[in-house]
């Protein structure tokens, strides 16, 4: 197959449905911006050039392509007068011929296999002018097909213009077209904004190229939801909700054991080993790698962790974080960015870590805040112990051992180090360190006050147990 010449993607658009303070190729699918998924499905043809019209937002655009796709070259549509004249703009910054390839850049289910496939058939076809259509149980919003005779097309008419009769068709324009680049420079000049919404319509060159003696054709793709364009917020989630099941079940078929497909989500690049269970209400996003026999959820967010072997993560929030092999975390655990749970280390209900190192079989299982340290192995952190790290100024490090009992409630104030092999007293604040061996005991000294309720709170059903347990005033 020949290279195209020329990519267009028009990206200039207002996105007035959206209603949103950004571009809609900005908003995300799967982790990836809607023209960023588009961009997927383009990069393998290898196009000697790629142009995005940029209009709305343009700089954020801009920045966006520069990180994702730096061979784009980008030009500005200032007017926004319709998909007509942001391709004349393309085509002004481009000399060659050869062939052209035009796309919407809010279409991001489109795949490069329905790509390839129409530009085989263009080609064999030696068409001048392609338009890729689709059957769509809803056509409303979309241009109309008016086929001549067999794959012939007559014109292409946009929602706001058609009849009645018209707005029955439900074979579509799907915003993706191939043209001869020669023919397309000829006729685009004599587009006019004789229409509904005063724009020059890129799918008025079709009429123009028949009524000048040429030819256009249409070429049907067989799966209609990859070529849904997104104009509002229903379509946004329509669309990632098919990339959803698109992702989900490309893991099944690779073995992954994923509970409720409807209710679990996974961004592109996310890699997932064989055996991995995922409960639902999961979500898994970023860089994230579980390897194998992991089991992940229910109600489970992981943002770029890493989980390993056999690991479970239930109830739990996690981001930037490894959990080592047969780790456990949750329920309701909160793992903040660089937390590192080592291999059978566990972090329990009510626990929130950040930026530390808990040891091979080190437990930190209830109620405990955990920052800024460094725990040894086989260590127990007691329950409600908080590692005191923030002064109202600066954080602060704290060092614990191997094989260390921290007493439950202890408050860990930082700077400071519990040795190897070291306790520390229940209900304790410790501010120095402890040494190896030691326990720390930073508590006041109880003092009982005898037969206090039965003076104090005298006719109180507390002083009446406390008499009939014996006790005297
Ligand atoms: C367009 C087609 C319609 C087709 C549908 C497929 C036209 C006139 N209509 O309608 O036949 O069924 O796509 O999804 O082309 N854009 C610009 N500059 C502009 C206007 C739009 O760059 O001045 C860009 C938009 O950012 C968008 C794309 O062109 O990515 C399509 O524009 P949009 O307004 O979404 O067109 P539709 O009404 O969906
Ligand atoms: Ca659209």
């Amino acid at each position: 197959m020949s290279k195209l010449s020329l990519v267009i993607v028009l990206a200039a658009g207002d996105s007035k449905r959206m209603k949103s303070k950004q571009s809609k190729v900005l908003h995300k699918i799967a982790g990836r911006s809607v023209i960023e998924n588009l961009l997927a499905s383009v990069k393998p043809l290898s196009p000697k050039n790629l142009t995005v019209v940029v209009g709305a937002n343009k700089d954020e655009v801009i920045q966006h392509l520069a990180k994702i796709s730096p061979e784009a070259k980008t030009v500005f549509q200032e007017k926004r007068d319709g998909t007509g004249s942001a391709t004349q703009l393309a085509l002004a910054e481009h000399k060659g011929d050869g062939t052209v390839l035009v796309l919407a850049g809010d279409t991001p289910l489109l795949t490069n296999q329905t790509l390839s496939e129409f530009i085989q058939v263009h080609n064999d076809g030696k068409n001048i002018a392609s338009v890729l259509t689709a059957l769509q149980p809803d056509p409303t919003g979309y241009g109309r097909v008016i086929r001549a005779s067999d794959d012939q097309i007559l014109k292409i008419v946009e929602e706001k213009d058609a009849t009645e009769e018209e707005k029955e068709i439900d074979e579509i324009n799907t915003g993706v077209y191939l043209f001869d680049l020669a023919v397309l420079r000829e006729e685009i000049k004599n587009l006019k904004n004789n229409n509904a919404q005063k724009e020059l319509y890129l799918t008025d060159v079709i009429s123009l190229i028949n009524s000048s003696g040429k030819k256009s054709h249409a070429i049907l793709s067989n799966d209609y939801s990859e070529t849904l364009g997104i104009n509002d917020r229903t379509q946004l989630a329509q669309c990632a909700a098919i990339m959803r099941d698109r992702i989900n079940s490309e893991h099944m078929l690779n073995g992954v054991t994923i509970l409720d497909p409807t209710t679990t989500w996974i961004d592109h690049g996310v890699k997932i080993e064989a055996d991995v269970v995922i409960y639902p209400g999961s979500s898994i996003t970023g860089e994230s790698d579980i390897k194998s026999e992991a089991v992940i959820g229910p109600r489970t967010t992981l943002n770029s962790c890493v989980v390993e072997e056999g690991a479970k993560v239930v109830e739990s929030n996690c981001t930037e974080s490894v959990i080592g092999k047969g780790a456990k975390v949750g329920p309701f655990t909160y793992l903040r960015k660089g937390s590192v749970l080592k291999d059978e280390s566990k972090a329990g209900s009510f626990v929130e870590i950040k930026n530390s190192t808990i040891g091979a079989k080190s437990k930190v299982a209830h109620l405990s805040y955990v920052g800024d340290a460094q725990i040894g192995v086989e260590s127990n952190i007691g329950a409600a112990t908080i590692f005191v790290n923030y002064d109202g100024e600066n954080k602060h490090k704290t060092k614990v051992g191997d094989h260390v009992r921290i007493g439950s409630d202890t408050m860990l104030v930082a700077p400071v180090s519990v040795g190897d092999g070291a306790y520390t007293a229940a209900g304790s604040v410790i501010n120095e360190d402890v040494p190896a061996g030691a326990i720390g005991i930073g508590r006041a000294r109880q003092v009982n006050i005898l037969g206090w309720v039965l003076k104090k709170r005298k006719d109180s059903k507390s002083a009446a147990a406390a008499k009939k347990a014996g006790a005297k005033e």
